[in-house]
């Protein structure tokens, strides 16, 4: 990340450039939810599509899954939501903001749900007011399913997609005969009900979650938690995430959930401090022992070298789509000088970049239009791709710099006599001469 981005600049970007709104903006919005922009759907999906990839589509020993949000309500009782899916929260009497505890207490890193606090704070942080004793907030948003709302039609919006996998674990060993260790991987939208969403889309009450759980044989899984750390680690590098703005770190035992034997971190250092961007956890067997339990029926896998019936440990990596936006956007940003003004710039990996080609003629000329929409439709199958023709070129090539764009493609009055385009790329500015008919092969393999 370059010392030039801050949250403040992100999210005016992200606001000008139709990356990330707020929700029901016309409304006043509300706190914890954010809309995607025309620009912010493209980065999101090429975040999910690259992950997916790595995943599930490049190996052999996972699938995939796109389980509901809504679930039997069971469900949580047995994952243990239900009763310490909680955090303590606070309340000034004077100014009556509302607060996490632990963060008032101590620096906790973001997901470390499910602890108490420490000690209670006495003051207000904001006018110092006295706090009112902790008690313990359910993260969970409730719904009722069907007409009637009585107890008995209670269900949740679930907060992680992991139980959807969990529950399915029989279906899917069933129907894709997978041997262990083997894994399930989804994506999907999650609920917290945050007391203090924040940091932009760091930490939101809608958000979306990239999970896995891989499950092996109990006695290996602290080898293949190994593997997984490693693999998740070198993927956030593979996409330009800068090294020394990305660390791992094992968690202490009094941070560990409910269900984990272990778990490390993968944390990115935001303006805010280093913060998770994924979670990977040992949950051993205790999902599918407790879903074993709560469902009266067998969660286990047949292991016919031994012939013993085995309950699996399970590695879970757990990532969040928003987070992961925010740091690949900081990571990304940049400002530098040329010809004597800023030139704000998105040094995206190409695989993530919203636009992969934007088609720029040099004017409005009617001559240079109809070649520029040929080039145009040319490219529109192969990539997402933006046509602008309103102001100078130089202005032109700033916008597509500033959303990470990496090439631009410019129609001029020669392009009429030798049917060719010139090529410039976003971080070195360098323009090559191509002809038309090479172009789609010349893009490829630089985008490729
Ligand atoms: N299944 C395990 C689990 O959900 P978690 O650490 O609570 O673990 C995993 O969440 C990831 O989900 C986090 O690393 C983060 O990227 C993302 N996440 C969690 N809560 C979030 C929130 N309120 N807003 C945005 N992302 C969140």
């Amino acid at each position: 990340m370059s010392t030039k981005a801050t949250v403040e600049k992100l999210v005016s970007l992200c606001k000008r450039r139709g990356i990330v709104f707020q929700s029901s903006e016309i409304y006043g919005g509300i706190g914890g939810f954010w809309d995607y922009g025309p620009l912010g759907v493209e980065l999101k999906n090429n975040i999910k599509r690259a992950w997916w990839k790595a995943v599930v589509q490049e190996r052999d020993d996972m699938v995939g899954l796109d389980a509901a949000i809504v679930m039997n309500p069971t469900v949580w009782k047995a994952s243990g939501h239900l009763d310490t899916f909680a955090d303590p929260m606070v309340d000034c009497k004077d100014c009556k903001r509302r607060f996490r505890a632990d963060e008032l207490a101590r620096h906790v890193p973001a997901s470390a749900h499910g602890h108490a606090a420490e000690a209670p704070i006495l003051r207000c942080p904001e006018c110092g007011g006295e706090l009112t004793e902790p008690r313990m907030f359910n993260l969970m948003f409730r719904t009722y399913v069907g007409p009637v709302e009585d107890d008995a039609s209670v269900a949740y919006l679930r907060p992680e997609t992991a139980q959807g996998m969990f529950v399915n674990f029989g279906n899917v060993l069933q129907t894709t005969r997978k041997k262990l260790p083997f894994g399930i991987a989804q994506i999907g939208k999650a609920f917290r009900n945050e007391i203090t969403p924040g940091n932009f889309i760091f930490r939101d009450r809608e958000f979306e979650q990239m999970e896995i759980e891989y499950f092996v044989k109990p006695g290996t899984d602290e080898e293949w938690h190994q593997h997984w750390v490693e693999e998740r680690h070198r993927w956030y590098l593979n996409l330009g995430l800068s090294p020394e703005r990305l660390r791992v770190r094992r968690l202490d035992r009094e941070e560990l959930a409910h269900y984990a034997k272990d778990t490390y971190e993968v944390e990115y250092l935001f303006p805010m401090g280093w913060s998770e961007l994924e979670g990977i956890a040992n949950r051993t067997d205790f999902d599918l022992g407790r879903h074993a339990e709560f469902s009266g029926r067998v969660l286990e896998y047949f292991d016919e070298e031994t012939g013993e019936h085995v309950v699996p440990y399970v590695i879970e990596p757990s990532s969040g789509v928003d987070r992961l936006l925010m740091a690949f956007l900081m990571d990304a940003y940049d400002e530098e000088e040329v010809r004597g003004e800023t030139r704000a710039i998105l040094r995206l990996h190409k695989d993530l970049a919203p636009t992969k080609v934007a088609v720029l003629p040099l004017s409005r000329n009617e001559q240079l239009v109809p070649p520029a929409r040929e080039v145009w439709a040319l490219l529109r199958p192969h990539w997402m791709t933006q046509y602008d023709d309103a102001q100078a070129i130089g202005r032109r090539y700033r916008r597509q710099d500033e959303v990470g764009t990496p090439y631009c493609v410019t129609i001029d009055f020669d392009t009429l006599t030798d049917q060719a385009v010139t090529i410039r790329e976003r971080d070195s500015m360098e323009q090559v001469r191509v002809p038309i008919a090479n172009l789609v092969a010349a893009l490829r393999e630089k985008l490729d």
